[in-house]
């Protein structure tokens, strides 16, 4: 049984209407995707939280709800991010939850961080597939490098939480520093980076509830010392799950890339992705089509290992761009390197050139 998004706002509806509505707790912005409800709800004190989740639990769970996730504003707060830290806090949640295990210390979801205000200039760039495997975090490492290479102040979020991918693949090996409770980014290739992965002791897997992952979205944006951006490119895990949904709400005024192959399915599925992002009305800058082709090195001749075309009729389905076809064929990097990094391609290198000329296509669809 699938659940629609009015079922779901009936059914909160109803549970606005047995006594929080009276006092002044309201919702908007309800999504449903898969077996989970997500919504923002406005006015609810922090005390009366707990019990107001389980009542729109309890009254979603027979519409087929396995998981409702609750996003907090205060009702006519002002929308300026000015609020400090609270008092007190010793160590920023993200460090804290994960050096602990234990669960993420609770922020008031009324903490916006500046980074997020509309008019902070900072352009975000969410970058999806419907795939896991295609190359999200690859392409997302490499534009985001190529947009530094271009001059541009850029910054990453790996949003892969679970499956966070991207110190590894640019080569980071040092731990972020806390400087007056901020976290400081590690700058790498000129990139601002944060990822789960730096607060994760030995690759141990991260176990924890589906609205904790909400939680440690916000931590990236709030507690941490990012600066002045002019981008922000962010690794969604693949598919158009829990973060996914995270990444619309909190950052409604994202566009987005999608990755594919050329394959027809890979492809099929990146239209799923695509159709997330045109209902949460993101607009999709363009389609990345990663590993298009075989170079050979001696003939210069170009295979099709992984079928042609996948990523040309995504773009024609989703009514935007084919971007980029880059090649298959990892970096020629050598761990002797004194600036090695496993995934990202040398400026003078022909997969290096057609990530710059990815980031003047970028740079001109946002500017
Ligand atoms: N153009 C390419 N040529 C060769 N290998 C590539 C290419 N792009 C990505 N890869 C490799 O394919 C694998 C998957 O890439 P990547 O991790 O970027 O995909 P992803 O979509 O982020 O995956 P996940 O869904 O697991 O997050 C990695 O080992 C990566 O190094
Ligand atoms: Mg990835």
């Amino acid at each position: 049984m699938t659940m629609t998004r009015e079922q779901a706002i009936e059914a909160i509806e109803s549970v606005m209407a047995g006594g929080y509505g009276a006092e002044g707790i309201s919702f908007r912005d309800v999504m449903v995707r898969d077996r989970g409800v997500s919504l923002t709800v406005l006015g609810a004190s922090a005390a009366a939280q707990p019990a107001l989740e389980a009542s729109l639990r309890e009254a979603l769970a027979p519409l087929g709800a396995d998981t409702v996730h609750c996003r907090y504003r205060d009702e006519g707060a002002p929308a300026a991010g000015g609020a400090a830290a609270p008092a007190g806090n010793a160590a920023p949640g993200t460090a804290g939850a994960a050096g602990s295990g234990g669960p993420v210390q609770g922020h008031g979801a009324d903490l916006i961080s500046p980074l997020l205000e509309p008019g902070s200039g900072v352009q975000f760039i969410a970058v999806a597939s419907g795939k896991g495997g295609v190359g999200k975090s690859t392409v997302t490492v490499n534009l985001a490098v190529a947009l530094a290479r271009k001059g541009k102040r850029v910054g990453i979020i790996d949003a892969d939480i679970y499956g966070f991918s991207v110190p590894d693949m640019m080569g980071i090996e040092e731990r972020p520093e806390v400087v007056n409770e901020r976290v400081i980014p590690i700058e790498r290739f000129g990139v601002k980076v944060m990822s789960m992965g730096f607060f994760v002791e030995d690759n141990s897997p991260i176990v924890w509830r589906g609205p904790m992952l909400g939680k440690m979205l916000r931590n990236f944006f709030q507690e941490i010392e990012w600066g002045e951006l002019d981008y922000m490119l962010l690794d969604l895990p693949p598919g158009t799950g829990d973060v996914a949904l995270d990444v619309h709400q909190i950052i409604p005024h994202s566009k987005e890339i999608i990755v594919t192959t050329p394959h027809a399915t890979a492809a099929f599925v990146a239209a799923r992705a695509g159709a997330m992002a045109i209902t949460t009305k993101h607009e999709i800058i363009g389609v990345v089509e990663n590993m298009s082709y075989f170079q050979s090195a001696s003939t210069g001749e170009k295979e099709y290992v992984f079928g042609r075309g996948g990523g040309g009729r995504l773009a024609e389905t989703l009514h935007c761009d084919l971007l980029a076809q880059i090649p298959l064929g990892a970096p020629d990097n050598h761990p002797s390197e004194p600036d090695f990094s496993p995934s990202i391609y040398k400026a003078d290198t022909e997969t290096g050139q057609l990530y710059l000329e990815l980031a003047d296509s970028v740079l001109t669809r946002c500017e």
